[in-house]
């Protein structure tokens, strides 16, 4: 069974391949939580790298999968360049439920945060020219079952991002904001947030659009967003603003393999 979690895409398209190659189930990591995975012989987790960790809300869904001690775990994470703590500290979750950590590996693809500081990350593709040779790696090493922890070291910068505080800063920071002015409640964001944490609401045409004569649906996040930005690369009218930056199209990124309905088809 692989087990993915994925904002525009890289590891999603990361998890299926690994899925078909090793001839494994593909499953959202958020519909596993609640069910009993014990009999699975081997589970991989495939998730993005947040603030050199692991995404916000990922270490609670993870901590309540049920996994038995005898299944063969792995990960691969993706990353813009750099995982820094993230197989470490999923190495110690696990661990606390009784689990070890066989195998892990990162891939490295463009980073979908880069429009959140006023760059494009449809300028980094150049970075899936060595993705067939790192994926043809992991699965060899998966196949073969091997015990080999790649990237798994403690980096004490990492661990300091991740610290409650500078990780809601974080939050705080990139976390989408809905431009009323822009968003025509589409309910796309809505679909495609992993997290379930946008909704549509009745907007007030004078507070909430001044601008729009009439009333109607707008898109209004909640308070569970784990800053994955799927609703700001997704969004047809580039109705969000992430880091101060209003999107623009061009910044918009999906991962090529991966299609806008993938996404939501969870
Ligand atoms: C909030 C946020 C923080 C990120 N932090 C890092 C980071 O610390 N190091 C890194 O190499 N990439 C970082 N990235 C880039 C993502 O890890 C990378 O683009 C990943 O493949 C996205 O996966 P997805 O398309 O499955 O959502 C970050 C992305 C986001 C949205």
């Amino acid at each position: 069974m692989i087990l993915y979690f994925s904002g525009t895409g890289n590891s999603l398209a990361v998890a299926r391949q690994l899925a078909e190659q090793l001839n494994e189930r593909l499953m959202p990591l958020i519909e596993a939580t609640g069910m009993d995975l014990t009999d699975e012989q081997r589970i991989g987790l495939v998730f993005p790298t947040y603030d050199f960790n692991l995404p916000p809300a990922l270490p609670e869904l993870i901590s309540k999968l049920n996994i038995s001690p005898r299944s063969y775990v792995f990960t691969v994470v993706t990353c813009g360049s750099m995982a820094g703590n993230c197989i470490w500290v999923l190495r110690r979750i696990l661990r606390e439920k009784g689990i070890g950590l066989a195998y892990s590996h990162k891939v490295s693809v463009p980073d979908n945060s880069a429009l959140a500081f006023g760059r494009n990350p449809n300028n980094q593709l150049k970075k899936f020219e060595r993705v067939p040779a790192r994926m043809n790696e992991i699965i060899r090493e998966l196949q073969a079952e091997s015990h080999t922890l790649h990237y798994s070291w403690f980096s004490l910068l990492s661990w300091l991002l991740g610290r409650p505080a500078i990780e809601k800063g974080m939050i705080h920071c990139l976390g989408p904001k809905v431009n009323p002015d822009k968003c025509i409640g589409c309910n796309t964001c809505v679909r495609v947030c992993p997290m379930e944490n946008i909704s549509l609401v009745e907007s007030r045409k004078t507070k909430d659009r001044p601008s729009d004569s009439k009333s109607a649906p707008l898109a209004q996040t909640g308070d569970n967003c784990t800053v994955c930005l799927a609703c700001v690369h997704a969004c047809p009218q580039q109705a969000f603003i992430t880091n101060g930056h209003q999107t623009l199209k061009e910044r918009q990124y999906r991962n090529p393999d991966i299609k806008l309905k993938d996404l939501i088809k969870r």
